[in-house]
Parts: C-alpha cells; sequence; structure tokens
C-alpha cells in the first residue's frame, strides 16, 4: 500500500478530439496532469490503430515539454522503440509477448536514456517482472484488455497491484505502478490502495467538461488513501 513515489495521473490521449490535439495536450496539463499517456495500436497486436512516432515528434516541435509515457501495443515492437525514442519519448512501455527477446528490448528502450517499463494484460501472471526487475522503470497493469478506451474496469487487477506492490518494495527498487483502463474518479482510491502510483485515465478525463476538477478530484482520491 505504501507508493513511495508522488502520483501521477497520465491522460491518454486515445480519447482526446485529435482535430485539436496540441490544445488537447496543453489543456491537460495545465489542468495539473504530471505526464501524457500515448497509447500506440497496430490493427495486429490488438484490433485498433492510433498514432505513431511523427505525432509525438509533432508534439515536441509545437514545444509540449511534458514527460511522454509511450505505451507500445505493436508487434514487433522493437522495430519501434529507437523511432519514439528519437521523437521524444522519456518512457517506453513494451508487452513481453510483443518482443521477441524481452531483456534485449528493454536494454534497447534504455540505452536511449529512456526509461523502461513492462505491461501486464489482463490474464497475464507476475512472474515475467522476475528476471528482468533491474531493467525497469515501471510496470503498468492493464484494467482492460488492450485495444480501445472507453472499457469498463477489471476489478481482479487490484489483486495484482497488491502483488506486484509487495515484490517492487521487497526489491527496494524505484519501479513506478502503473494502472490502465478504466480508471476514474470512483475507483482511483482502490487502486491507490492496492499500491499504484500512476494513474492512466482517457475516457474518464477528455470526456469530462471539467478536466482541471476531474484530475483534482481523483488527486484528492489518492491523497487521502494515503493521509
Ligand atoms: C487501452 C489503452 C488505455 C486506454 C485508457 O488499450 O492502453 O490507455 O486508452 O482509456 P480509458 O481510461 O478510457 O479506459
Ligand atoms: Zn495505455
Amino acid at each position: 500500500m505504501s507508493a513511495k513515489q508522488p502520483a501521477v495521473i497520465a491522460p491518454s490521449i486515445l480519447a482526446a478530439d485529435f482535430t485539436r490535439l496540441g490544445e488537447e495536450v496543453n489543456q491537460v496539463l495545465a489542468a495539473g496532469a504530471e505526464w501524457i499517456h500515448f497509447d500506440v495500436m497496430d490493427n495486429h497486436y490488438v484490433p485498433n490503430l492510433s498514432i505513431g512516432p511523427l505525432v509525438l515528434q509533432s508534439m515536441r516541435a509545437a514545444g509540449i515539454d511534458a514527460f511522454v509515457d509511450v505505451h507500445l501495443m505493436v508487434e514487433p515492437a522493437e522495430r519501434l522503440i529507437d523511432d519514439f525514442a528519437r521523437a521524444g519519448a522519456n518512457l517506453i512501455s513494451i508487452h513481453p509477448e510483443s518482443v521477441r527477446h524481452l531483456d534485449r528490448a528493454l536494454a534497447q528502450i534504455r540505452e536511449h536514456g529512456v526509461q523502461a517499463g513492462l505491461v501486464l494484460n489482463p490474464a497475464s501472471g507476475i512472474e515475467v517482472i522476475d528476471w528482468v526487475m533491474d531493467k525497469l522503470d515501471l510496470i503498468l497493469v492493464m484494467s482492460v484488455n488492450p485495444g480501445f478506451g472507453g472499457q469498463a474496469f477489471i476489478p481482479g487487477m487490484l489483486d495484482k497491484l497488491t502483488a506486484l506492490r509487495q515484490r517492487i518494495d521487497a526489491s527496494g527498487r524505484q519501479i513506478r505502478l502503473e494502472i490502465d483502463g478504466g480508471i476514474k474518479v470512483d475507483n482511483i482510491a482502490a487502486a491507490a490502495a492496492a499500491g499504484a502510483d500512476t494513474f492512466v485515465a482517457g475516457s474518464a478525463i477528455f470526456g469530462s467538461d471539467d478536466y482541471a476538477g476531474t484530475i483534482r478530484r481523483m488527486h484528492q482520491a489518492i491523497a487521502a488513501v494515503h493521509a
């Protein structure tokens, strides 16, 4: 339960209005979001198609200097790591089944000076982290099946967060524990209590008419858990 690092809210731009992407990103940042979550889908690893490195490059060229958390739902992910690092990613997360050699792919991310994350699908066990803990800056728990925004949170993922929080604390490493999928103002406290310290929210933020109010209520709900 002890999240030692300050909480981070990472709005997923998958739910933004893409005709006004730069404005939407600047608005959620001004509204108190710490990170931007950038969902990359390839119609192969997941049954949906989203955005690629050119979009991140444009965000950087437009002066957006916020921390960008890239979530690769593509196969093979190795192929896009270098492109996203060059486009300006701060952190790149990969799904273990989307790469041929996980240890090598995580090292490939860090070779660029970019933080590395590992993503666990709802049905995936947590053992895959055991031999790569020294190469991880973040573990991302999917609380929906990857591919679409706006799905319902899978409550059983709270137990997975608890188990991962124990392993992270036992390791003594500074590894963030992120939750992604179906996070709203009314369930974010449960995820925080289970040990998450980094929270992705797409539809809950971009679908609200008051970004600042929604992000503030999320931060308050997390703070109440740790009080
Ligand atoms: C799902 C994506 C999520 C998604 C979150 O494949 O990884 O980041 O956009 O959207 P919400 O918060 O609407 O579930
Ligand atoms: Zn995501």
